[in-house]
C-alpha cells in the first residue's frame, strides 16, 4: 500500500505543479489584458484547487505509512528526516490553505481585475511555498 500511495503522490506532484503554473499564467494574461473573469476562469482555478486538495489527502495518508517519516526527536537532527517529518508537510499545508483562500475570495465579486489579482497573489504565494519544500533531492525520479 505504501508503494502505491508513494507513486500516486510522486506522480500527482507533476500535475499539481503544471496545473498551478497554468492557472497562474492564465490569470496573469487575462489580468494584463483586462479580460472579464469568466466561468471558465473560475473552473480552471477550481481544477487547481481540487488537484491540490487530492494531493493533500494522499500526503496525509502517506505521512502515517511512510518509513521516511520517523516520529522521534532524533529526526530533527537530520535534514532529510526533518524535511519529511515537519518542513514538507507544514509548508505544503500552508501553501494549500493559501490556494483555498484564494479560490474562495476569487470565486465571486464584481471587480474582474480584483478577482484575477486574488488568484495571482494567493495561488502565486501557495506555489512559491510548495516549490520551497519539495524534496528535490528525491524527486523527480520515482
Ligand atoms: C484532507 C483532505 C481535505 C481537506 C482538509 C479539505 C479542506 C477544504 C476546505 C477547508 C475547503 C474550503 C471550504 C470553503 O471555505 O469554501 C475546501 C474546499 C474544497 N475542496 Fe477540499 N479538502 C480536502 C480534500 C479534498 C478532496 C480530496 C477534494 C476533491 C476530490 C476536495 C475538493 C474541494 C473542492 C471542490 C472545494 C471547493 C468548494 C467550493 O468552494 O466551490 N477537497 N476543502
Ligand atoms: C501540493 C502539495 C504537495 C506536493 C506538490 C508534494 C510533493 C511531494 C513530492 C514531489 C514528494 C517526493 C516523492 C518522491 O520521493 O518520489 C513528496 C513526498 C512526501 N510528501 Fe508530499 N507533497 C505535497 C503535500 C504533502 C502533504 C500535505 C503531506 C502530509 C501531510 C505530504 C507528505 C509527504 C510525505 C510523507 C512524503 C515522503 C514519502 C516517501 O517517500 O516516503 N505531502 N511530496
Amino acid at each position: 500500500m505504501y508503494t502505491g500511495f508513494q507513486h500516486l503522490h510522486s506522480g500527482l506532484a507533476y500535475l499539481v505543479l503544471l496545473i498551478l503554473v497554468g492557472v497562474i499564467g492564465y490569470a496573469l494574461m487575462n489580468f494584463i489584458n483586462n479580460k472579464p473573469f469568466t466561468e471558465k476562469a473560475r473552473k480552471f482555478s477550481l481544477v487547481g484547487l481540487i488537484a491540490a486538495h487530492i494531493q493533500l489527502l494522499i500526503g496525509l495518508v502517506l505521512y502515517f505509512i511512510s518509513p521516511n517519516v520517523m516520529f522521534s526527536g532524533e529526526a530533527m537532527g537530520d535534514a532529510m528526516s526533518r524535511l519529511y517529518l515537519l518542513e514538507h508537510p507544514l509548508t505544503m499545508i500552508i501553501g494549500i490553505v493559501l490556494i483555498t483562500i484564494g479560490y474562495s475570495k476569487a470565486k465571486s465579486g464584481d471587480d474582474d481585475a480584483a478577482r484575477y489579482k486574488k488568484i495571482l497573489i494567493f495561488y502565486g504565494l501557495g506555489l512559491f511555498l510548495i516549490l520551497l519544500r519539495i524534496p528535490w533531492s528525491a524527486w523527480p525520479g520515482m
